[in-house]
């Protein structure tokens, strides 16, 4: 994405609607509050997670994002905002990792690794996993989809594939979303979304 892209983006995300899926996440996650958002972008998710009284570690690869963030959020000493990727991000121990829409972009040669640094975060309390995954019949996934368009690499997911990753984990939700329309920039797009929430075990 262009950086004007990437702001046009950010604007009309930044009070976006709380999806349920982050508060049927919230109900299931005990006294104590730590949570991290992975690509946190403008910052609606870490908002949501502050009123419920979490602590809230918040990274993205975009300046933007965390620039924004910051100024969002000055002065809120219960917030950690870091410019990182999915790779170089210290993942602390947590309660709560929320992934919304952005898991996708990860970088398929990283994805084991972070993966497996979001789920030791989460050991350590039984901690609840809600994110998002693409699958194989998005836009995104196929071998001509246009990598200005968002960002350049995706990770790409089978139904059976993805319920491997879960192998250490008991699913409490899990939906397949496939629907066709437009994106924000008219571009014809197939959405095929896997929405799962899943507790560590
Ligand atoms: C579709 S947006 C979702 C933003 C936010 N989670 C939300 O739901 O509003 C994807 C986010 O992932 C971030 N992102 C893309 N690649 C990333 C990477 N390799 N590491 C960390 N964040 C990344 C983008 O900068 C962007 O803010």
């Amino acid at each position: 994405m262009s950086t004007k892209e990437i702001n046009e983006y950010y604007d009309s995300t930044e009070n976006r609607a709380v999806r349920e899926d982050l508060i049927y996440a919230l109900s299931l996650v005990g006294e104590e509050r730590i949570a991290i958002d992975c690509g946190c972008g403008a910052g609606s998710d870490i908002s949501l997670l502050r009123s419920k009284g979490f602590e809230v570690y918040a990274f993205d690869v975009e300046d933007e994002s965390i620039n924004r963030c910051r100024k969002r959020f000055k002065g809120d000493d219960r917030i950690h905002l870091s410019k990182d990727d999915f790779s170089t991000f210290t993942y602390p121990d947590a309660t709560l990792v929320v992934a919304d829409a952005s898991l996708f972009f990860c970088p398929p040669s990283q994805f084991d690794h972070v993966w497996s640094k979001i789920s030791h975060s989460l050991s350590s309390s039984n901690g609840v996993f809600c994110g998002s995954f693409l699958g194989p019949n998005d836009t995104m996934a196929s071998s001509d989809y246009d990598k200005e368009a968002f960002w350049p690499e995706v990770t790409v997911f089978t139904e059976d594939k993805l319920r491997e990753i879960f192998s250490g984990f008991k699913i409490e939700k899990w939906e397949e979303h496939k629907v066709s329309g437009k994106t924000a920039q008219g571009m014809d797009h197939n959405w095929h979304i896997f929405s799962v929430i899943a507790k560590k075990i």
